[in-house]
């Protein structure tokens, strides 16, 4: 999704900007742009993908400015407007002497437009951001400051902006502000910082602080001020930043998303760090707003995310539902607040998202508290906006996630959804001690395994070899085999672009199998379980009808292997956790086949990784 860095004071705003922009490379993007202050007005230069990147960027910065004082750069997620130069921002006014770079949606642009076009203003993109330069430049014309056209401006928009400008007129400010999509500001050493994201500064401040909804910051080298879109002093959040610049580094590894995969082990491991102490008793987060008292009052779970998020929310529920014995139900957030959904005072609401900032799970968060609901997030971002919304949070530990296919944010999930589950147990007594306990152990002993898989790469390669010439996947499985399922034919298609359906193995028989045929390759998740059995019945039905069969299988299992045209082995776990071994095959299986087909693993066409649109 778009990236946004500006900066003022530093003593080189170009370089640090473009940087910056590298560092936000990894949310998706296709096309970038960069605004500097000159001695004779704004400096522009814009490029499209296709031609250019951000990379690219810097060649065509040669001629800028020497030494410009303050600056914004921008990566843009095209929403509204092809991904053209044109399309990019920043965005200029009529006089190109005010411009801006937005992120979110400005949807009442339309109704906007349409009365800035009748006062006269020239608007020269397809963009619904372009639409609010010309509304601020409308508002400063009876020479109100940036500052306060920028008010009046934000105060007519309906829709969702994370936004910062600057005027030639005032060469030493930049000023910016936002409404659900995420900003952040820093200070350092006579400069000032803004970003969308926190890896976007990690090499600039680590003294950052997040803007609240409609608040507005006024950075001056050195200073940052904020205030209400009404005026009045306010304050931004402090953020404790606890990555590292070299952790947002590819270390070695041929892309981020393989350093990502094999940092799973450490990731997981850090995300039950210390959360079982000596005495048996599990604890939340020492932020966690929500106190045992809390916990027994639960009387029933809703989970809300989106994508592989949602997927780690499945397996969420199987856990909460078997050790917890609460009933939990689990939303697709974007449809979730649409639907009127019935909460109260006694549903503990969950939102799932490594982020922490996509819209629809903050979105559906909200409508949550405002039923009466009590908020937890699962989240892998200090102080993300759900974070900062949430009455208690759950930190997955796993660290700066770069690649936008999702992995390592997606075991650790797992591992909090079901470290969670046991959290519930423990409070309700719905599990003895002791049966906590042996969970507790089997948990703590998954970094192992995952070390065990992660050697075994290079024969997930030969199967991804051998599938080069494979067009459709169908990935099947049963109870916790199904949300496994579901995530690796989402990794497939995400990075591969390979049509790739996950399905419970029980449903096939309702339609799907009428697609199978020589050629379909069907993924099965055949790890032991209560339903092993019938998921061997399953894929007997789909291999009699002449399906390639590619089965992930517990280490020295001879009976699923017979059914197997090729299998990626895994170590035997606690069924209810053998989705976070199970997973690192399929991503394996997507990464090889991603690669076998020339494709960009560490960012796939049309995707963002922190989706903050609607
Ligand atoms: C898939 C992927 C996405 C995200 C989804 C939710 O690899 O990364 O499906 O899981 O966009 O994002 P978060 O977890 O940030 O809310």
């Amino acid at each position: 999704m778009c990236g946004i860095i500006g900066v003022i004071g530093a003593d080189d705003v170009l370089l640090t900007i473009l940087e910056g922009l590298g560092r936000l490379e990894y949310r998706g993007y296709d096309s970038a742009g960069v605004v500097l202050s000159g001695h004779d007005g704004l400096w522009r230069c814009r490029a499209a993908e296709g031609t250019h990147s951000v990379s690219d960027l810097r060649g065509l910065a040669e001629d800028a400015p020497t030494r410009p004082g303050s600056g914004v750069g921008h990566t843009r997620w095209a929403t509204h407007g092809e991904p053209t130069a044109a399309n990019a921002h920043p965005h200029f006014d009529c006089t190109g002497r005010l411009a801006i770079v937005h992120n979110g949606i400005i949807e009442n642009h339309v109704e906007l437009s349409d009365r800035l076009v009748a006062a006269g203003h020239v608007l020269v993109s397809q963009t619904d951001s372009e639409v609010l330069c010309h509304l601020i430049e409308s508002e400063m014309a009876d020479g109100a400051s940036l500052s306060d056209g920028m008010r009046r401006a934000l105060g007519q928009v309906r829709g969702s902006f994370a936004v910062a400008a600057m005027h030639a007129d005032e060469p030493d400010l930049v000023v910016a502000s936002r409404r659900i999509s995420p900003l952040i500001v820093g200070v350092g050493d006579g400069a000032s910082f803004l970003a969308s994201d926190i890896p976007a500064l990690l090499g600039s401040t680590r003294e950052l602080f997040a803007l609240e909804d409609d608040q507005l910051a006024e950075l001056r080298p050195g200073a940052v001020q904020v205030m209400t879109l009404d005026g009045a002093p306010a304050r931004a959040t402090a953020l404790s930043i606890d990555w590292d610049v070299a952790a947002s580094r590819q270390g070695g590894f041929d892309d981020f998303m393989t350093k990502e995969i094999h940092e799973q082990p450490t990731a997981v491991a850090d995300t039950l760090l210390g959360r079982c102490r000596a005495d048996g008793a599990l604890v939340l987060d020492d932020a966690s707003g929500l106190g045992a008292a809390d916990l027994r009052a639960v009387e029933r779970v809703c989970i809300v995310a989106c994508g592989s998020s949602y997927h780690a929310a499945l397996v969420g529920k199987y856990a909460i539902e078997r050790w917890a014995r609460l009933p939990t139900q689990v939303d697709i957030a974007s449809e979730f607040r649409y639907r009127d959904p019935i909460l109260d005072e006694g549903t503990l609401t969950i939102g799932v998202s490594q982020s922490g900032e996509t819209v629809d799970t903050l979105q559906g968060l909200r409508e949550a508290r405002s039923l009466g609901s009590k908020i937890l997030v699962v989240s892998n971002v200090v102080d993300s906006s759900m974070a900062r919304e949430a009455d208690g949070v759950l930190y997955t530990r796993a660290g700066p996630e770069i690649g936008v296919a999702a992995t390592k944010t997606y075991l650790t999930q797992i591992v909090a959804l079901e470290f969670l589950a046991l959290v519930l147990a423990q409070a309700r007594g719905s599990l003895s001690s002791t049966e906590i306990a042996r969970l507790m152990d089997c948990m703590l002993g998954l970094p192992d395994h995952l070390d065990t898989v992660l050697e075994r790469t290079k024969d997930v390669a030969a199967v991804a070899q051998a599938l080069d010439e494979a067009r459709d996947f169908f990935f099947l499985g049963r109870h916790v085999g199904h949300p496994v399922a579901l995530e690796g034919a989402l990794k497939l298609k995400e990075i591969s672009y390979l049509r790739a359906e996950g399905y419970p193995a029980g449903e096939l028989k309702h339609g799907p199998i009428a697609l199978i045929e020589p050629g379909t390759v069907v993924v099965g998740i055949a790890s032991r379980n209560d339903l092993w059995e019938k998921m061997c019945s399953s894929i007997q039905e789909v291999k009699s009808r002449g399906a390639t069969i590619v089965l992930v299988g517990n280490d020295g299992d001879e009976q699923t292997a017979e059914l197997a045209d090729h299998m990626l082995w895994v170590p035997r776990t606690e069924p209810m956790l053998s989705p976070v071994v199970d997973a690192i095959p399929l991503q394996f299986l997507a990464y090889w086949l991603a690669k076998a087909h020339g494709h960009d693993v560490d960012r796939p066409r049309n995707l963002a990784k922190t989706v903050t649109v609607e």
